[in-house]
């Protein structure tokens, strides 16, 4: 370890599931202009979910990827995994945690804590901070951040063309090779009636206008409390990423800020933005993975940036918290990023057509089921399914344990 302990993320994979919907598809099929969804919202696809992947299954898919690839490095940080935190707002369960499922099926050594965290899509990120303090207070210790959602708005609806399914896993620890987090961040809590799901509600109850004006209050507020609170200014940023509902949103939250500084750096900011929702515009929303998928997408698609490079992160939960904090790169980050597998991934994906979406979309475990057994897996080619409800308890495959 070195003198000064840096603590972040080392290693980060990310899973979607394999079919996906063209938005030009499901713009014909509800009489909306495609142009409203390809540049009004800013997505070209979105992923869909079988019923083989719910978020369990997804959040495994995404973490075993950093366990296949582990070189003896890999492997110690493996081991020495203690915390599995699984941040979701469509997990299967109101009381066991998807990470109880995850310590259960992944390779991971016995003894280790493990629970669920929830705050909308800010999920991901208060399991990344809560993450990072640890191993500080841990060095010898790593922690799984797991973020894995079904967006689901119900067919027909106005959040339909914000949909789209996916997790991505990060492995915690000292010295990072990929990113460290920034010791500071900043902020805010408001109770806000943007977007929630309360228990008996099978989709979100969504205000869209207020959810919008919530998402930029929250970054216009925690933006330029981050810049007064580090004496920053826009042009210390190599690039911005922001959680992503939508591509566009993002993109309209930094505007008036491009509007306002230097070319060079508006050009660089504007430029960076684009590759970091690369990923995102055929994805779609995954809630808590989201800012998660498109720092992903970022440097997947920028390998080479200098290290030290500082990343602005700002997380959006609905309901509403929001956080700004900042990543700087570790040397040769570039290479721990398996962008060829994640393209793969993309590429198989089966395209749908509006019929076999609708009919996907409505495969659903029975309410108050107990035993159920998943009779149709569409050809899943994924390691980890749900295959059965088996008395209550959800069984998943079991590829990989030891
Ligand atoms: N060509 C080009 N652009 C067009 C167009 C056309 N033919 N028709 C419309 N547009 C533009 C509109 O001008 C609008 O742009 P601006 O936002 O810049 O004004 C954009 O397309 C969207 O149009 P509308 O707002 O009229 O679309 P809508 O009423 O269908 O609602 C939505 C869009 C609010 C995103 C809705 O899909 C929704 O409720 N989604 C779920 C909630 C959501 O994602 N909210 C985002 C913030 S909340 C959050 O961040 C947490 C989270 O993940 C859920």
């Amino acid at each position: 370890m070195s003198d000064v302990m840096t603590v972040g993320i080392d290693q980060m994979a990310v899973y979607v599931p394999p079919f996906k919907l063209e938005m030009g598809d499901l713009a014909s099929a509800r009489g909306v202009d495609p142009k409203k969804f390809e540049l009004g919202i800013g997505q070209d696809e979105m992923a869909v979910a079988p019923l083989t992947q719910d978020t369990v299954a997804m959040g495994l898919n995404a973490a075993i990827q950093l366990f296949d690839r582990a070189d003896k490095v890999d492997q110690q940080r493996l081991d020495a995994i203690s915390l599995v935190i699984f941040a979701s707002e469509t997990g299967v369960d109101h009381s066991k945690a998807g990470a109880v499922f995850l310590t259960d099926l992944l390779p991971i050594k016995q003894g280790v804590r493990s629970f669920e965290v929830k705050q909308a899509c800010y999920g991901g990120t208060a399991g990344l901070q809560l993450a990072t303090s640890y191993v500080l207070q841990h060095p010898e210790e790593s922690v799984l951040v797991v973020a894995s959602d079904n967006a689901k708005y119900g067919l027909n609806s106005g959040g339909e063309p914000t949909q789209g399914a996916g997790a991505v896993a990060m492995l915690i620890s000292h010295d990072p090779r990929i990113a460290k987090v920034s010791d500071v961040s900043a902020y805010h809590t408001a109770d806000v009636a943007d977007f929630w799901r309360p228990i008996d509600q099978e989709y979100p109850l969504v205000d869209g206008p207020l959810s919008k004006k919530a998402y930029l209050d929250f970054f216009n507020d925690t933006f330029t409390s981050f810049l007064g609170l580090t004496y920053q200014t826009i042009a210390d940023f190599t690039a911005i990423c922001c959680h992503v509902p939508y591509t566009k949103l993002g993109a309209k939250a930094l505007a008036p800020y491009l509007d306002d500084c230097d070319e060079e750096t508006a050009k660089r900011l504007s430029h960076y933005y684009q590759q970091a929702v690369s990923y995102n515009r055929l994805v779609g929303n995954i809630y808590t993975g989201s800012l998660y998928l498109s720092l992903f997408s970022l440097l997947a698609h920028e390998p080479n940036l200098a290290p030290d490079s500082e990343i602005g992160m700002f997380s959006y939960g609905s309901g509403a918290v929001g956080e700004f904090f900042s990543l700087y790169l570790s040397k040769g980050y570039g290479q721990e990023i398996q962008k060829h597998r994640f393209a793969e991934q993309l590429t198989a994906r089966n395209t749908l057509t509006i019929d076999e979406y609708e009919a996907l979309f409505e495969e659903k475990i029975p309410t108050k089921a107990k035993d159920f057994v998943v009779t149709n897996d569409h050809h899943d080619p994924s390691e980890y399914q749900l295959k059965a409800i088996n008395n209550g308890h959800r069984v998943y495959s079991n590829p990989k344990k030891r």
